[in-house]
Order: structure tokens, then C-alpha cells, then sequence
């Protein structure tokens, strides 16, 4: 079984206190149940509950045959898709391999690229230049298959694609994860007999990363996707419990609290350049479960100890309307320990012999300690070591964290009604039809 991930909210006391929170206890009891049950708003997007699985489906075993496929005849492999279809295979690359996960890579293990996650000209222009002389595969992830920015970048690599290796070749090289009846890409898929894997209907996008979507781009980059499952699978058992030993009661709820007392942004940090991504997934699955109605908790991210050299001093001193959550991880068994210098110009040696990593905790103590100081409450979220078994338990965790924080809040945590209006706009301003000028 795995060993919980741990929150700690004794940094939030002082704005908040211990009976108001254990006041929370019945409703986040019922957000739980109304969760599990089935019986709240958007109840039919409940199927990423059922995801995680300890045997491969038949549908994981092609997933797997797939990604060795691509990784033997692919230098690069081109992963296409926007928000809920993109954001939680790159967290989960970026996050276990590092954010130059794709240097001295290639057929064997093919460097990942992402496009089709906006409309930039620079953007696909590199992606050109990337791709040149290179032997590639396209994975196009849309489960509406009718997204505007994805469709036009799969458009144009499906271009260059059939010119450099001709259709037949095409066909084995493109790889589609969709709706398995609906949508432009589906149509698309079964007309020119690519490989298609299937986003289940009741599984909203950004709740989408143990489905195919997740699966196929993380496996490609060599990572072990049953542990990943497994991962998520042992954290639906334990993280089961109903009372507030449950870490994740522990931020749902203190999360609310907080918001009731004013705390309208939540600044979600990490120490890992790597967890950039992460911290943008996480920002779609609250901010698009939470923000309706009027209400939720704003979103942000940031990169410690980086930005405390540009946020730092709005942390520190600014309007005291935000709360933080830090997210650590056990430091890596290969240390970097920093050296005596005889001159000691730059006066460092009281350090010496110290490893990089106690520095960093010290860092954390001492941010913790100021920001505590100054107003802003801090939740600290301690995920032990981190690899591909912490990756399913974490997507889990903030999954179950976010649909039980969403019905606590009052909202449905699985519609997003706000985004299409900027979509209407766009396509009335491009002439689509259908949209009156
Ligand atoms: O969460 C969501 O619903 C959105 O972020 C979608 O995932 C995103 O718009 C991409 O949609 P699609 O997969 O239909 O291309």
C-alpha cells in the first residue's frame, strides 16, 4: 500500500481556526459521498473514479504496442492537443524526466514534442525546424475532434507527413485519441484507418490523464504506465477515508476555509523546475472546476526558489488575499555537495560540505517562516519520493481533491460553460459558418 500523501495545514492557523475547520467535517462528508455516490451535478462525468486499474485493459495493451512502435521508428514524436488534451501528459513528463527531457534523444527513445496548444507562428515555425530531417510520429489527442488550434497544427503535420513518407507510410505513423463516435477527428481516423484509442464519454477533459490521452504520450516517453496506474489505483483505496486523517479532506477543506476568509488566490509552488507543468495542470482542473457561478478560488502557480526574486516581495507584502500551497518532494539519492574554495571570495564556505538539497529545505523553512509572518497562510503538501507510482497517486489525489473542494464550494465541478465564448467570437470574426457576422 502506499504511504499517504501528506498535508500539512499548521501553517494556516492564525486566519483560520482548528473548530472552524473541524466545523467543515459534515460537508465535506457529503461532498465525499454526493462525489462517490453519483448524485451530485455533473454526476455523468464520473468515470475517471473507475480509471485506475492494476491490469492492463486490452485498450492499454495496444496503447503499450504503440508507444514501442514509436519509439523504435520515431525520432520525435509530436503529441497535438490543447488544455484537458494536453496539459497532464506533459506534466507528467516534464515532471519525472525533467524539463530538458528531450535532450540527446532519438530513435530508441524519440523526443516529445507538443503542438496544436495555441496559435503561435514562432511556435510551429520552430517545430519545423525541429522536425527537419528527422523520422517522426504524430499522436492528435481531441475528444470534440473539432478543437480549432489542434485541428490546424494536425492539419499542417499531416501535410508535411504524407509528403515525406506518402500515405500508406502515413497511415502507420499517425495515431488519433478521441470520442469513439462523434467529431471531426473520429470521422477522419476511420476514413484514412489510423489507430485510434478512446476518450470515454463520461470523462471530462481535465480529468482525462489516466485515459488514453495520458497513457499513449507518457508511455512513449518510457514511462512505466501500469505503475503509474497502479499508483493512482492504491491512492482510490486509501484515500477512501471519511474523516480528516484523509489528506485530501485536509486540503479541500482548508483550501474553502481559506477562501471564506478572504483568500481568493491560491499560488501553488513547487522547487522543481520540472513541476512547471504540473502547476499548469492543476490550474485547468481547479480553475475549470471551480470558477462559475460567481465564485472559486483563483488559480496561480509559481517556481520557488526563482520567483521570490519577482513575486517574492507581492508575497511578502502585497494585499494579503492569498494563500499558499507548496508541494515537496524527498531529494534524490545523487547529491550535489557544495565545495570549500581556499580563497572563499564569494564567502560561501560557511556551506561547504553541505548538499544542495539542504540548502533548498532550509530555503523552505525560511519562506514558509517570512510568508507565515507577513499574512499568507501556507499548506504544505509532502508527496515523499517522487516516479511513476507517485504519478498516478498524485493525479489522484488532486482529482479527488478538486471534485470534493468543487461541491463544497457549491459548484458543478465538471462543466466548463465559460470557455466557449471566446470560441464564438473567433470563429465569427474567421467567417466560420454557422456564426453571423
Ligand atoms: O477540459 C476541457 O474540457 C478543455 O480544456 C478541453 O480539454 C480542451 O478544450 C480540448 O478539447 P478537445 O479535447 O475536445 O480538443
Amino acid at each position: 500500500m502506499i504511504e499517504m500523501i501528506k498535508v500539512d495545514i499548521s501553517n494556516v492557523w492564525g486566519q483560520v481556526s482548528l473548530p472552524d475547520l473541524l466545523a467543515m467535517e459534515k460537508e465535506v462528508f457529503e461532498a465525499h459521498k454526493t462525489l462517490t455516490e453519483g448524485t451530485g451535478a455533473g454526476n455523468d462525468f464520473l468515470g475517471w473514479l473507475n480509471l485506475p486499474v492494476t491490469e492492463p485493459t486490452e485498450e492499454m495493451k495496444r496503447i503499450m504496442a504503440a508507444a514501442k512502435k514509436i519509439r523504435s521508428d520515431s525520432d520525435v514524436c509530436v503529441v497535438v492537443g490543447i488544455g484537458g488534451s494536453y496539459l497532464g501528459p506533459r506534466a507528467a513528463i516534464e515532471l519525472l524526466q525533467g524539463p530538458n527531457h528531450n535532450m540527446g534523444k532519438g530513435k530508441g527513445n524519440p523526443q516529445i514534442y507538443f503542438a496544436g496548444n495555441g496559435l503561435s507562428t514562432r511556435h510551429w515555425n520552430e517545430l519545423m525546424r525541429l522536425l527537419e530531417g528527422k523520422d517522426f510520429s504524430v499522436v492528435v489527442i481531441s475528444k470534440s475532434g473539432t478543437t480549432t488550434e489542434p485541428a490546424i497544427a494536425f492539419r499542417g503535420l499531416k501535410w508535411m507527413m504524407e509528403r515525406k513518407y506518402g500515405t500508406d507510410e502515413c497511415r502507420k505513423r499517425i495515431y488519433a485519441v478521441t470520442d469513439a463516435a462523434r467529431g471531426a477527428l473520429r470521422q477522419m481516423a476511420d476514413e484514412e484507418g489510423w489507430e485510434t484509442f478512446i476518450i470515454p464519454d463520461d470523462v471530462g477533459g481535465r480529468f482525462s490523464v489516466l485515459t488514453p490521452v495520458g497513457l499513449l504520450p507518457i508511455a512513449v516517453a518510457g514511462i512505466d504506465i501500469m505503475e503509474m496506474l497502479k499508483g493512482a489505483y492504491e491512492a482510490k483505496q486509501a484515500y477512501d477515508l471519511r474523516s480528516f486523517e484523509n489528506p485530501v479532506w485536509l486540503y479541500a477543506a482548508s483550501r474553502n476555509l481559506l477562501y471564506r476568509h478572504g483568500k481568493v488566490i491560491e499560488l501553488f509552488e513547487s522547487y522543481e523546475p520540472g513541476f512547471k507543468m504540473m502547476g499548469g495542470w492543476w490550474q485547468q482542473l481547479f480553475g475549470e472546476s471551480e470558477g462559475k457561478d460567481g465564485k472559486g478560488i483563483f488559480p496561480a502557480t509559481a517556481e520557488l526558489t526563482a520567483d521570490l526574486h519577482s513575486l517574492g516581495q507581492m508575497i511578502q507584502q502585497g494585499e494579503r488575499n492569498m494563500f499558499e500551497t507548496m508541494v515537496r518532494f524527498d531529494a534524490p539519492e545523487q547529491k550535489m555537495v557544495i565545495g570549500s574554495d581556499v580563497k572563499n571570495l564569494d564567502g560561501l564556505n560557511y556551506i561547504a560540505g553541505k548538499t544542495l538539497d539542504f540548502v533548498d529545505e532550509k530555503a523552505y523553512l525560511g519562506t514558509v517562516a517570512a510568508h507565515v509572518d507577513g499574512g499568507v497562510p501556507v499548506i504544505s503538501i509532502d508527496c515523499g519520493e517522487l516516479n511513476d507510482k507517485k504519478m498516478g497517486e498524485m493525479f489522484y489525489f488532486f482529482e479527488l481533491s478538486c471534485g470534493i473542494s468543487a461541491y463544497v464550494l457549491g459548484v458543478n465541478p465538471f462543466n466548463q460553460p465559460g470557455v466557449e465564448l471566446y470560441k464564438a467570437n473567433m470563429f465569427r470574426l474567421l467567417g466560420k459558418p454557422g456564426y453571423a457576422k
